[in-house]
């Protein structure tokens, strides 16, 4: 097979088979495809797209380019949890935990943030002691022992993705559904689960900016997903704006222990819970809505769910007491107050902008190896819908520099626009793809 040939069939719009799939990625893998021969095919995808078994063929090369999981060693059916990104996102703290302790084993891999999205890893670094890079060996037993596991992805998982995707970003080739579908989902298969649930996100904050896109790549993913066997649902929520009222690292991890204490905001709990009706759904332990979402209610009330957290804090080598005293996790030296310019109701809480305010406080990473101060963050003390009064706290910013905060106060204070007039807060769950 020539890469050239290959490239001109895709230019030109025909299917490229499964065999030649596989060719492609295990030549690029090993480096005898040059990036320069790879950018062009990309850039073709891009113009004619890929259909199901094109998506199917790369996504499963690319899982096989590396080390699959074997989790047969654990008994129960496990289910992973992924989200396409977002702001303010800390489902994953408050789901695992709750998921756990209803007895569902989750064996999860997770990432860093970058740019103006989070991510669970670093999130759970702000316990002190927490390490995310356990063998293979210490996470199945953990899953076995506490019920939740989470790691940083090995080196050595789907690497074919790595080295695509490094080329996507300077190639403007990333947001392509089926090249950003293969993508994640060659990921989920490696990690080794047996189902699948994807929290696609939609607005202005996400990948995929309206609800039609988004729905168009969670069905892409729906479909990959059962077809390599593994019993995959997804759920389209709302990220015009922050999901819940942090952003940033110590203050999110504040915010998730609140929500296990049972006292987290109604449009956080609504992701969570929708979550987790999917993973209850997928693991075959729950059918209905309203039942999974009252037995996900009663262990948070019953603090069952918090010491599942805090055990499994502990199981990775975190402090304990961290989780049930959060105000003991470290604190920024600098806290800076957003107020209202005007009377009237918040409209629109850019959640893009947002985002990038955290990141520019120093809570966020410009490149894969910048340094974070886990202390940076924003507290949102109004959310869309909110009334507000002339002078009223809209924000508080945490951070340790002043010029930080000072570029981070602006992008903050125009985040908000007010209207006159009432409005509702936005829905957060969208639709379920089951
Ligand atoms: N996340 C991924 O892992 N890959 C993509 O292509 C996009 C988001």
């Amino acid at each position: 097979m020539r890469m050239y040939d290959l490239i001109l069939k895709k230019k030109e719009g025909a299917a490229l088979s499964k065999e030649e799939i596989q060719w492609m990625i295990n030549a690029f893998t090993t480096g005898e495809i040059p990036d320069y021969q790879m950018s062009a095919m990309l850039m073709a995808i891009c113009f004619q797209g890929m259909n199901h078994d094109e998506t199917l063929a790369l996504t499963l090369a690319m899982r096989d380019s590396g080390d699959v999981l074997d989790l047969s060693g654990i008994k129960g059916v496990k289910v992973d949890k992924h989200s396409t990104g977002g702001v303010g996102d800390k489902t994953s703290l408050i789901l695992t935990p709750i998921i756990a302790a209803l007895g569902v084993p989750v064996a999860k891999m997770s990432g860093r943030g970058l740019g103006h999205t989070g991510g669970t890893i670093d999130k759970l670094e702000c316990f002190e002691g927490f390490s995310t890079s356990i063998s293979e060996e210490a996470f199945l037993k953990q899953v076995s022992e506490v019920g939740v596991a989470i790691a940083g992805q090995t080196a050595n998982l789907a690497p074919a993705d790595k080295k695509l995707y490094a080329l996507r970003d300077v190639t403007a080739t990333v947001a392509e559904k089926s090249l950003i579908a293969s993508s994640i989902m060659s990921k989920k298969l490696a990690s080794g689960s047996d189902a699948i649930v994807l929290d696609v996100k939609t607005g202005n904050g996400a990948f995929m900016q309206t609800v039609e896109k988004a729905e168009e790549l969670a069905r892409i993913m729906v479909a990959i997903g059962n077809s390599a066997g593994k019993k995959t649902y997804a759920v389209i929520t709302d990220m015009s704006q922050p999901l819940g009222n942090t952003v940033g690292n110590i203050v999110e991890v504040q915010e998730a222990i609140e929500a296990l204490n049972g006292k987290g905001p109604k449009d956080l709990m609504d992701v969570v819970y929708a979550l987790g009706y999917l993973m209850l759904k997928a693991a075959g332990v729950a059918e209905d809505e309203n039942e999974a979402r009252t037995r996900m209610e009663k262990v948070i009330a019953s603090g069952k769910a918090l010491d599942k957290f805090a055990d499994f804090v502990e199981a990775q080598g975190g402090r304990k007491e961290q989780v049930y005293h959060p105000q003991l996790l470290a604190k920024a030296a600098i806290t800076e107050t957003i107020t209202a310019p005007e009377d009237g109701y918040v409209e629109a809480l850019n959640a893009m902008a947002i985002g990038t305010a955290c990141m520019s406080l120093g809570g966020g990473r410009e490149t894969k190896e910048s340094q974070i101060d886990l202390t940076a963050g924003i507290r949102l003390k109004k959310k869309i819908g909110d009334s507000v009064k002339k002078g009223e706290c809209l924000a508080e910013l945490y951070g340790n520099d002043a010029a930080k905060c000072n570029d981070a106060k602006e992008l903050v204070q125009n985040a908000f626009l007010f209207s006159k007039e009432p409005l509702d807060a936005p829905e957060t769950v969208l639709k379920y793809i089951t």
